[in-house]
Parts: C-alpha cells; structure tokens; sequence
C-alpha cells in the first residue's frame, strides 16, 4: 500500500462496512458445504487484527475444513503464535523476500524488522504451526542475488522456501516484465548449488512445482504464474474485507457478498449465489496475459492488499 497514497489521515473501511466475523463464518460455512476444504486468511496484514484467534477459532469449528492456513509477513507473529494454534490453526505461511538487511528494508518500505520476522518464524515452530512455508518473491535486481543465501538458511530446518515469479497483481507494484525471473532460471541456478528432484504433487491444483535436495535437506519450491501460468487448475475464490468475493487474483470486478448478507439472505440463497458464480467463473488472465497491458496500467485490476494473493 503505497505511503503516499495511505498517509497517516487516509480514511480506511469503517467498522461497518467490513464484514463481521459472523458473516465471514456464514460464508465460509456455505462454502464448505458447497465442498471447499482449505481456507486461508490473508490480507493486508491479517495479524493486525488483534481478535483474529477468534476468527480463526469459528472457522476451525466447520466441519470439513481439512486446512486452515495464515499467511503473514510474520511482524507481529511471535507473541501470537500459540494463541492462533491454540484457536485451531492448523499452519503459516511467511512472505519473506531476503535474508539481507539492506534488502529485506527496502523491500518492506523501510519498517520491516528481520529479527521480528525470524522470531516469529522460531515461534510458529514451537507452536506446531507447520509445515512451515516461506513466500520469497523474487525481482530481478531486487532480491534475486540473495536467493541461495536464503535457501541455505532454511534447508535442514523442515521450512519449504516457495520462490514465485513476480507477477504484474494490481495497478500499483510498478511491474515490468524484465523483472520477472523465469523459474525455470532460478531452478538451475539451484541445482549447481544442490542437486534437486522433482516430487509430485500434494493435492491436485498445487500452484508450486515441488522439489527436494537430493542430499534429503528438505523441500523447495516454484510458483512460475508468469511464465508457466496454471489457471487451468485454479481453484481458488477470495473475499475481501468489505465482502466482494473475486474469483481471480487479477480480477477487475467481484460480486458483492455484503450486500447479500445484509438484505439477510439465508444459507440456501447464499449458496446458490456462490454456485452461479463458480459455474460462470471462466477466469485466465495469467493465460491471455498481455505485458503490454499490464505494464501501461490500462487494466484496472484488484489491489493484492484487498485480495492476499
Ligand atoms: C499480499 S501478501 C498478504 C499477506 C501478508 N500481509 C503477507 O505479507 O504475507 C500475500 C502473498 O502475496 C505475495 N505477493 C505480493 N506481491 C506479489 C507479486 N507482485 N507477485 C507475486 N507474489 C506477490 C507475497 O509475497 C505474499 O506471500
Ligand atoms: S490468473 Fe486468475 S485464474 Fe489464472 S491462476 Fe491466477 S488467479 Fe487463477
């Protein structure tokens, strides 16, 4: 979210026009039983709520939900991390781009701190918050050069590092495709360093092409949505703080999930809400990308601070 657009005075959602948590667990119910099994709270910064065990809590309580997932840039995590396994999250997921100083500070607009982040990581361990997944996007001339200084940190620690191609989400992140850096690139320069094989995957539509270092140091892995795009298998539908529900992470309009709530729709009507939407759903951006588009900002895409990826 850049600075300069939300300042200090910047009038963010009121109270009352995000969802409730008791609306967010309606939603989450008729999903289920329309056969979701994995959910994932992201944001923003999801841990800058500071009642969200209690979130958590309703949502691990569904019956049929096989994994409930958190992704975090791990700021705020330490302190919290056995109260959200306590509430019944089941593991994290942690965006951390360098293992650099230098690196890691610009790339977290000057207020990340490192030693915040690994204590957060050394917590969610203790919690049993695992496995553990580590998102390192990478930008070329950026962060790229810190990779393998990365990935040595966290082999032998049980951790999966997940290195994603830097895609052009939002009208805001400045994308241009010459910074993208091709995994199937990253992939050999990984492989002079440690010997890889590939593993199949754990569940089909798995976003990352899996690895493991031959000499049993653990597990890596590759998000190429840039240059081998996966929307064939996309299976993933995202509601926003104000309740619009985006089918994909590019998408240009949602439906309005509040609005329903509100006229209080009940489960059945929800539910077939939910169904239209999927069976119309024919999203693909990744697949008809167009750099030239993307890089002249002419489509006018959600932000990934409304959506978490
Ligand atoms: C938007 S964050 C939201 C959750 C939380 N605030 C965090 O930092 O993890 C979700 C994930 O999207 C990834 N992400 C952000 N911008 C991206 C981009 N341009 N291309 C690929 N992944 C991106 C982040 O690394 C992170 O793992
Ligand atoms: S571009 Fe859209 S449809 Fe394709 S994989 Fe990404 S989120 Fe899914």
């Amino acid at each position: 979210m850049p600075e300069d657009e939300f300042h200090a005075d910047f009038e963010f959602l009121r109270k009352a026009q995000r969802l409730s948590y008791e609306e967010i667990l309606k939603i989450a119910r008729v999903a289920v039983d329309l056969g979701v099994s994995k959910l994932r709270l992201t944001g923003g910064e999801p841990l800058l709520d500071k009642r969200i065990d209690r979130l958590v809590s309703g949502l691990a309580q569904i019956p049929g939900v096989d994994d409930l997932a958190l992704t975090t840039n791990a700021m705020l995590l330490a302190p919290v991390a056995q109260k959200l396994a306590d509430a019944g999250l089941h593991r994290v997921t942690i965006s951390l781009d360098s293992l650099d100083e230098d690196v890691f500070r610009l790339m977290s607009g000057g207020r990340g701190e490192l030693g915040k982040v690994m204590d957060g990581i050394a917590a969610a361990q203790r919690a049993g918050l695992s496995p553990i997944k580590i998102n390192v996007v990478v930008q070329r001339g950026v962060n790229d050069h810190t990779v393998i200084d990365l990935l040595d940190h966290f082999r032998g620690t049980g951790h999966i590092v997940r290195l994603i191609e830097f895609m052009d989400v939002g009208n805001r992140n400045g994308w241009r495709l010459d910074q993208v850096v091709p995994s199937r690139h990253l992939l050999e320069q990984v492989q002079q360093q440690w010997p890889l094989r590939r593993v199949d995957q754990s569940y089909p539509g798995e976003v990352a092409r899996r690895y493991e270092y031959v000499d049993g140091q653990g597990e890596v892995g590759f998000i190429s949505s840039v240059t081998e795009p996966f929307c064939g298998s996309c299976s993933r539908a995202r509601l926003s703080a104000d309740g619009m529900l985006y089918t994909c992470l590019f998408a240009n309009q949602g439906t309005d999930l509040r609005e329903s709530l509100r006229n209080n729709a009940d489960d059945e009507e929800l539910k077939d809400i939910l169904s239209q939407i999927w069976l119309q759903r024919a999203d693909r951006y990744s697949e008809l990308r167009r750099p030239e588009l993307a890089e002249a900002h002419v489509l006018r895409k959600v932000e990934m601070y409304r959506i978490g990826g």
